[in-house]
């Protein structure tokens, strides 16, 4: 094994070489993100290291690379695998070179966006961190075959999430499988079907799950297209990943189901079988076509159900799903103390005149409430330029730690007639959090706006639309979740960002990020789409008008909109 990893390191060093744009490495590897917490000495240089290292599979490397460009403001890790296949290794590279290439456009374009603003108006910019991570995960590894998953995460300022996309690969050749060629034919996209279905309508029962059965028949339809993210695991069982919104609310995010492999292995074709070593168990004495094996015990097929699977699947899905038993910790942070200097002396500022939209009863007219949150940001003076010329009121749910930078923006938001709700003070999962700091996150921000416009704020939007009942208790206000979600954090393009706006339904809480330069650009597009249906664009206040929003409550559309 010497030799051959001799060979590979010195193939992947050309490699990092020409993913890292041929500039020279500077740094040795460090463990964990040290560097990450301390900002490079010369500002003006990037950062960048590299690590290569043997796994605990036979013939599989990571090659790690990493770097902070921006005083800290741009920061990308990734892992990728090396096998002692080329034809694997070169996919695993393009791939990650993608990833790379996105993060070096999106850090160039938000620095470019920061600097610009900072000498435009020779204030400070509120920042946030444009955050790109990849791992990978090896679920099987043997002689013939290897999966594994590629996770990655983008962050910028609060919004992000994580994907992860499973690659299988015949070690033999390096052919790269689809899930469709592991099966004989598409009667294994069925018995997912029926699978599923079942589980998830089973966790609607158990209030587990917030959606509804029709939600579900329709993710879960037996097309390839509803089942393009499996997963195979090395402890025998299979993750089949719904994409958010696919078979429930997005507060759900996406949705796991869990299935041991042998619920579907009967239908594998005969040479992935032996490939995975699963010949053996047909072979087992009593195990015919007709059974197979849950957790070492046989079943025959036609009592194969989610409920003959979920019994011993709960512990395993119990463990898998954070917060189900909500043991789940994060690290906990202090929060500053406000300091003297922010505590401003702001007089109140003035609302603007009543302007027409002011007078909109959405009883009457068709309306929908444009919400912004994570800013304030250096697009947002730009983005009040375009809602004033159109004469278009929104709501922004904003951070404390940006309000903190440019209370200036804020005033300016009020004062020309925008809502402004707490987000909290930096973005935590308020449902990870102790009660006392859950008050803090709150307090801070509603003490910070407060002075900021000379008002409370009306309302609260948890940081990824996460809460309990401990989150309900502490915040003493209406929480105002949205109906639409363009995914703008996700999709950096403005025509695709207004596109999946345009069609809104009237009543509409549509959720935007103000931090995203695509989302401020497609703002025209959306305002001249949404005018053209005759649809009027208010605060999420007047969307109620005149019900009082309650405390503790919560709100995702307007119920009793006029149709159009
Ligand atoms: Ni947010």
């Amino acid at each position: 094994m010497k030799r051959p990893y001799a060979l590979l390191a010195a193939a992947a060093l050309i490699s990092i070489v020409a993913l890292a744009s041929c500039r020279p490495i500077e740094k040795p590897a460090q463990e964990g993100g040290a560097s990450a917490a301390s900002p490079p000495e010369d500002a003006a240089s990037p950062v960048q290291s590299s690590s290569f290292d043997a796994t605990k599979y036979e013939n599989v490397w990571v090659q790690a690379i990493e770097e902070i460009e921006h005083d800290g403001r741009s920061l990308l890790r990734v892992a990728y695998p090396v096998t002692e296949q080329d034809t694997i290794n070169a996919r695993m590279e393009a791939v990650t070179q993608e990833f790379i290439d996105e993060w070096r456009t999106i850090a160039t374009e938000t620095e470019a966006s920061y600097q610009e603003y900072k000498s435009e108006t020779g204030k400070e910019a509120a920042t946030f961190i444009t955050h790109y991570r990849q791992h990978f995960d090896v679920t099987i590894a043997n002689r013939n075959l290897i999966f594994f998953d590629i996770v990655r995460s983008i962050h910028t300022g609060g919004t992000g999430a994580s994907f992860v996309v499973g690659y299988i690969f015949d070690r033999r050749t390096g052919a790269e499988l689809t899930i469709d060629d592991l099966f004989v034919d598409s009667g294994y996209l069925q018995r997912l079907s029926a699978l599923t279905r079942e589980a998830l309508k089973e966790r609607i029962a158990r209030e587990e799950l917030a959606s509804d059965p029709q939600w579900v028949e329709d993710g879960t339809a037996p097309l390839a297209e509803n089942f393009d993210n499996i997963l195979f695991q090395e402890d025998g069982t299979i993750l089949v990943r719904f994409d958010k919104y696919q078979v429930a609310a997005g507060v759900e995010g996406v949705v796991d189901v869990v299935l041991p492999l042998s619920a579907i292995a009967d239908l594998l074709k005969p040479e992935i079988r032996r490939l995975l070593g699963l010949d053996a168990e047909a072979a087992a004495p009593g195990a015919g076509s007709d059974l197979f094996v849950a957790d070492g015990d046989l079943i025959p097929l036609s009592e194969l159900t989610w409920e003959a699977l979920s019994a011993r699947l709960r512990n395993r899905n119990a463990v898998r799903q954070p917060g189900a038993g909500g043991g789940h910790k994060v690290a906990l942070f202090g929060l500053p103390a406000l300091s003297p200097m922010m505590r401003l002396s702001v007089a109140a500022p003035s609302r603007a005149e009543q302007t027409a939209e002011d007078e909109i009863d959405c009883h009457e007219v068709a309306c929908v409430a444009l919400t912004f949150d994570d800013g304030p940001s250096y697009y947002t003076e730009g983005l009040l330029d375009t809602l004033k010329e159109h004469n278009v009121k929104a709501t922004f749910f904003v951070l404390g730690t940006q309000v903190r930078i440019q209370s200036d923006t804020v005033q300016r938001m009020f004062q020309e007639g925008h809502q402004i709700g707490n987000h909290t003070w930096d973005h935590p999962n308020l449902t990870h959090l102790p009660d006392a700091k859950i008050r803090e996150q709150l307090q801070l921000t509603d003490d910070l706006i407060a002075q900021v416009i000379g008002e409370q704020t009306p309302f609260l939007r948890p940081p990824y639309g996460a809460y309990n009942d401990s989150v309900l208790a502490a915040s003493g206000l209406p929480i105002i979740f949205w109906s639409v979600d363009p995914l703008d954090w996700k999709d950096r393009d403005a025509a695709t960002v207004a596109a999946r706006i345009a069609d809104a339904p009237v009543g509409a809480i549509i959720l935007a990020h103000d931090i995203h330069k695509s989302t401020v650009e497609a703002v025209p597009a959306i305002i001249a789409a949404l005018h053209g249906r005759g649809i009027h664009f208010v605060t999420v206040s007047q969307l109620f008008e005149p019900q009082t929003l309650r405390p503790q409550n919560v709100y995702i559309r307007q119920t009793d909109s006029p149709s159009q």
